[in-house]
């Protein structure tokens, strides 16, 4: 059996609820990646300008498992910068890794600047034969979304109430194609 690390990165609780609904499907270890430097506008900036941060997983234990399943935010269209540190320490020891962001763009904005597609592209770019299964949970697509009920201020959450029909079915294939365990979860 395959030994699955799942990595989430999460500044306000959308990626970890996507990384911890997924590691009650099967067989895994999860662990929150802490970056050195964890201020959102110096970490923004770092990930402007291509610069690494360190992070606390080390490639040791990234050793240990099969595949990796790094999940984080997309900011500014970028694949940010810790991120890419443990895309990185991945591509060195040649493990599969799989990519799931979640983000607040709207569908017809997936390709854009900002979009979630901008980001999956730069990963596929980076992580080249490695790249496993993708995928993107934008928090437009919750049950019940409703633009105006959001700002700056009071970002939209996943909750077990509002990830829906199509959150679910994205999880689910995402899931699936990782694990090629085909029942859905509801
Ligand atoms: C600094 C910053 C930049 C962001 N930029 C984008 C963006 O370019 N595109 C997008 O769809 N969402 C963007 N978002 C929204 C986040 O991707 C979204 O809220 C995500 O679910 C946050 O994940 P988290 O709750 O795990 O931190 C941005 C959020 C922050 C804080």
């Amino acid at each position: 059996m395959k030994k699955y690390l799942i990595l989430y990165y999460s500044k306000t609780g959308n990626c970890k609820f996507v990384a911890e609904k997924l590691s009650r499907e099967f067989t895994c270890d999860i662990e929150m990646i802490k970056p050195g430097i964890n201020n959102t506008g110096i970490l923004f900036l770092l990930s402007l300008m291509n610069i690494s941060v360190p992070v606390n997983t080390s490639a040791s234990t990234i050793g240990k498992y099969d595949e990796i399943i790094l999940i984080g935010p997309v900011w500014g269209g970028l694949l940010i910068a810790p991120l890419k540190s443990i895309l990185k320490m991945c591509i060195r020891q040649t493990k599969v890794i799989h990519f799931a962001v979640t983000c607040e763009s709207k569908e017809s904005d997936k390709n854009g600047k900002y979009g979630y597609n901008t980001v999956l592209n730069k990963f596929k770019a980076v992580a080249d034969k490695m790249t496993g299964a993708t995928a993107a949970f934008s928090t437009s697509l919750i049950t019940g979304y409703n633009e105006k009920d959001y700002s700056i201020k009071v970002k939209p959450k996943f909750t077990n109430a509002n990830f829906g029909e199509e959150l679910l079915k994205r999880f689910n294939i995402f899931r699936q194609s990782i694990t090629g365990i085909n029942s859905d979860v509801e």
